[in-house]
């Protein structure tokens, strides 16, 4: 790119944000991750800088802004889970709205940089249409989708006090991994969600619970709009070049654009890895939708963002890294490279590739 920015990508050590942050290296951005490693685990070569921090500490948040001065910030770092949050709610508040508050403090100013949030889907709550647009109501089931959306509003009333440029990017189902099963989500085990109880299922021979058989949708299961990491963090290098460049803010989808079926994605695991997959047939649960996918437009006619890869390449990619992971071919705990450089450091601040930067908070 002509005008390459510094920019601070918080939960960039996760799923999402590591795909992220190669995607804005190959672009010749500079990337500085914040993270506190909760649940993240990937620190690659793509990343500048490292900091080991933990948003909920205020002091910490301003010490590392200041230090860093990034041009742009991404924001992913927060919990994701839907029922989680419904079982410890105020810890969803203080790690994703407050930990967002800090940032938020921090970047105040009247040079205030551009602000990509992740949002999600989960803010719409249980739709009544399909597609479902941005202008839908805002109307989350969980405390979740509500910290997300309680976000959307504090940055934009960040934004009309600061002037920064600001959107956010409501994702749908995310999945997928890279072609070469290099990369991909660390965290799948024991995690009750589709993709990777088909995973799991494919590999181990365990039912795949399904909720919910008497939809009013082609096979009476649950329609959803599943969309690759890749897409997903394409759309949000070119939402933040576009930003930079004078682009419209706002709250933008991140979909596919059409639904699949929890049946045919199970079918397609089969597909591809040539077994056949066991499913756990479970009542509905509540709150949950027959039908959601995304209306896309409006990112297309923004930023000319539209998803480029087919479920059917998310499923063998997800298949193909779990056949990497169990190879051997990946190496399983990337963890263990950013303790040993922790170790060494010293610091709480540490740095992978390039300058450390020291950040404790004494
Ligand atoms: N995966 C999906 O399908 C999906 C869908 C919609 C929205 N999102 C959003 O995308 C973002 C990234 O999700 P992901 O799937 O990559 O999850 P992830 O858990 O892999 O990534 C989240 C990252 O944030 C870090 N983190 C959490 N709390 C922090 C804190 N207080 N301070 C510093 N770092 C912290 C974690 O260590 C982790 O690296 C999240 O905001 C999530 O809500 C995800």
């Amino acid at each position: 790119v002509e005008d390459p920015l510094r920019v601070l990508l918080t939960g960039g050590a996760g799923y999402i944000g590591s795909f992220i942050a190669d995607q804005l290296y190959f672009k010749g951005h500079e990337v500085v991750v914040l993270d506190n490693l909760s649940t993240g685990r990937y620190v690659g070569p793509s990343v500048a800088r490292f900091v080991l921090a933990d948003l909920r500490d205020r002091t910490l948040a301003d010490r590392v802004i200041r230090e860093i001065a990034p041009e742009a910030v991404i924001h992913l770092a927060a919990l994701k889970s839907s029922p989680e949050s419904i079982e410890s709610p105020n810890a969803y508040f203080h790690n994703n709205v407050a930990g967002f508050a800090n940032l938020l403090a921090g970047l105040e100013g009247p040079t205030s940089p551009p602000i990509l949030l992740s949002s999600s889907c989960a803010v719409y709550g249980a739709v009544s249409a399909a597609p479902v647009g941005e202008d839908a109501s805002v109307s989350p089931q969980s405390p979740y989708g509500e910290s997300k959306a309680f976000c959307e509003r504090m940055a934009t009333w960040h934004a009309t006090r600061f002037g920064n440029a600001f959107a956010a990017l409501r994702y749908f189902n995310v999945g997928g991994a890279r072609d070469d099963g290099s990369l991909g989500d660390f965290l799948q085990a024991g995690s009750t969600q589709l993709l990777p109880a088909c995973v799991h299922a494919a590999w181990h021979g365990t039912p795949v619970p399904v909720h919910g058989w008497d939809y009013d949708t082609p096979d009476g299961t649950a329609v959803r709009d599943f969309v690759h990491v890749e897409d997903v963090a394409a759309a949000h290098v070119l939402v933040l070049e576009g930003l930079k460049a004078g682009g419209p803010g706002g709250y933008f989808n991140v979909g596919s654009g059409y639904g699949t079926s929890v049946q045919s994605i199970i079918r397609l695991f089969e597909q591809v890895s040539g077994r056949s997959l066991k499913v756990d047939r479970r009542g509905r649960r509540p709150g949950d939708p027959g039908f959601v996918w995304a209306k896309t437009d409006r990112i297309y006619s923004a930023y000319g963002f539209q998803a480029g890869k087919s479920v059917a390449q998310l499923v063998q990619s997800e298949w193909d890294w779990a056949l990497s992971r169990s190879s051997g071919v990946t190496e399983l705990d990337p963890w263990s490279r950013v303790r040993r450089r922790l170790a060494e450091g010293g610091a709480a601040g540490v740095c992978v590739s390039g300058r450390i930067l020291r950040c404790d908070a004494k």
